[in-house]
């Protein structure tokens, strides 16, 4: 209940700030980055099976993931996993999931 009552306070203080700098709810972000850990947050970098090497992407710059995210999404760049990834993302998921990342450390 308090929840929804912070989410309304939070979408009316949106609404009544029309001039808002882009940048994302780290919270959220933390929330729906839970999946990105399962490649990401591995140790030593590495997917297990097929092998290949996944890059680190916590504590990257929000301006370097919401290009890299955006890019994957366009098909601008390629790489069927985060195309796949990337597609199920919004632009605010995007500014989100960027915010929380450049706030970690290099464990992600
Ligand atoms: C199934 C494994 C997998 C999952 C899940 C995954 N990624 Fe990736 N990610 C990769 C791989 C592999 C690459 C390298 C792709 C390439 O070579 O362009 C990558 C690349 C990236 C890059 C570019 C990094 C760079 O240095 O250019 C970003 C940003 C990124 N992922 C974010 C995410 C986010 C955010 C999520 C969750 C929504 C996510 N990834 C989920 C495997 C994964």
């Amino acid at each position: 209940m308090i929840k929804k009552l912070l989410t309304v306070a939070a979408l009316c203080g949106a609404m009544a700030a029309p001039v808002m700098a882009e940048r994302g709810d780290p919270e959220h972000g933390r929330i729906i980055a839970f999946t990105c850990a399962g490649c990401h947050g591995i140790p030593f970098h590495q997917n297990v099976y097929p092998t290949y090497s996944v890059p680190r992407i916590g504590g990257q710059s929000e301006g370097y993931i919401v290009t890299a995210l955006r890019a994957y999404r366009s098909g601008e760049r390629r790489h069927p996993t985060m195309q796949a990834q990337g597609n199920t993302l919004s632009d605010q998921d995007i500014l989100d999931i960027a915010a929380y990342l450049s706030e970690l450390g290099d464990s992600q």
